[in-house]
């Protein structure tokens, strides 16, 4: 593929110029231009994320927060710095920023720090049907041990929550409503702060799995109101490793930790424990100071970006590859409509597995995720057993989409024979 341009489409990224800073595209797959159309499992990284990490290998790393000579200070000066980025970056306090391995941890640290303190039997908790098995997986075990229920938001035809019975189902009962912000399958967008203001009229919590809405869009967790909000580095542009979560101050300050150890207290004794101040009360052992390091250099280039113009070049490449893909027979999309979905399209070509089809695009040098996408019950409620999913971010051009719809042509010619 020539140098990709953006001619048939406007976009307020200058997509040339970041597709220079991310080496891996650079690679041909087959034989062919590496197409990478699988950002929503996790993105490509750009060379200031890669070089942040490196040059901190090779010139500060020390164990934090406990040395006193000057490599241990420039590593925590480093990691602490991060921390207050990522805070910036959504609207939050130093404090209320803990960074995790990646979200499941951190939706796992709400459901056992919080749900197995706080919940008891007959209590609910509101879900969606829409959740990855992060966000419910978590949630069911924690009931079964509480004896709370877990209740499921429906999603209406379109694939968007039905909000008259989110409405229904958050009552007095309700303890907690755990959404995702964006689904991960239909690309949805679902009204945080509207599943906020429920939860709260009710006197129930609302944490928000933000794993497909904070590298997309820019993301206000106090605007929102959420109780609690969670993501992962690697998604959106950063190492693996890294993920974080928000909590509103006061409900961190009133929650026992999630893991015991080491940097998490204050002072131990042989007779128990205090706890150290936030964040670290929730952040045992050595943390991920390299990963660490590395998110904050890539909200920095997100930042740089404009996450107003990274969510717009999503959309305008969302509604190109779904007008360019509504013309091709045989092929079912799933979802709601580009303006109501972020940077993801699910879709299935009739009679064709999706590995089938995934394997068939990797021919092509295209890179997409074939399967359940670890929504099972999504999967059962969509009536197939799995989707091949194309996902978008900052890096990916028009003339990408184009290969992409051709391949899917090619597909259906081959396996329709
Ligand atoms: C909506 C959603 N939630 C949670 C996760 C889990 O993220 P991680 O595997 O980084 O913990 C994902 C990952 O695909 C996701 O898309």
């Amino acid at each position: 593929m020539s140098q990709p341009s953006v001619s048939r489409m406007s976009t307020p990224l200058d997509v040339a110029a970041i597709r220079r800073d991310f080496p891996i595209l650079e690679r041909r797959i087959h034989g062919r231009p590496l197409v990478y159309l699988d950002s929503a499992a996790s993105s490509q990284k750009p060379l200031a994320v890669i070089e942040a990490i490196s040059n901190y290998y090779k010139t500060s790393h020390a164990n934090i927060h406990r040395g006193v000579y000057v490599l241990s200070e420039e590593a925590t000066l480093a990691y602490e710095q991060a921390h207050e980025r990522v805070a910036r970056f959504i609207n939050a306090d130093f404090e209320e920023v803990i960074f995790t391995k990646n979200t499941t941890e951190a939706l796992n640290l709400v459901a056992y720090a919080w749900g197995l303190r706080e919940l008891r039997p007959g209590d609910e908790v509101v879900l969606s049907e829409m959740e990855h098995h992060s966000n419910l997986v978590p949630w069911q075990q924690i009931a079964k041990r509480t004896g709370a229920q877990v209740r499921y938001i429906r999603i209406d035809a379109q694939g968007k929550l039905d909000l008259d019975h989110a409405a229904q189902l958050i009552g007095p009962r309700t303890r907690m409503v755990s959404v995702t912000h964006v689904s991960n399958v239909l690309g949805t967008v679902n009204p945080v702060q509207e599943l906020a203001k429920l939860a709260h009229a009710q006197g129930a919590l609302i944490c928000v799995d933000g794993a497909q809405s904070v590298p997309h869009m820019a993301v206000d967790v106090r605007a929102l109101d959420c109780d609690f909000y969670a993501f992962s580095g690697h998604k959106m542009l950063g190492p693996t490793g890294i993920g974080v979560l928000y909590g509103k101050r006061r409900l961190l300050e009133a929650m026992e930790p999630f893991l015991y150890g080491g940097d998490m207290i204050s002072e131990v004794t042989l007779e128990g424990a205090r706890w150290n101040d936030l964040p670290w009360k929730f952040e045992a052992g050595t943390a991920p100071i390299a990963p660490g390091i590395g998110l904050g250099v890539a909200v920095e280039y997100l930042q740089k970006l404009g996450m107003q113009a990274v969510h717009a070049h999503e959309q305008a490449l969302v509604r190109y590859a779904l007008e360019q893909m509504r013309l091709i027979k045989d092929l079912e999309i799933y979802g709601p409509e580009a303006e109501a979905r972020g940077g993801v399209v699910s879709f299935n070509l009739k009679g064709i597995h999706p590995h089938d089809m995934a394997s068939i695009l990797d021919q092509h040098g295209v890179a997409i995720r074939g399967g359940h996408h670890c929504a099972m019950p999504l999967m059962r409620i969509l009536g197939v057993n799995g989707t091949c999913r194309a996902s978008f971010y900052v890096y990916n051009t028009v003339e990408e989409i184009d290969v992409l719809i051709e391949a899917i042509g090619e597909a259906r010619r081959l396996l329709h024979r």
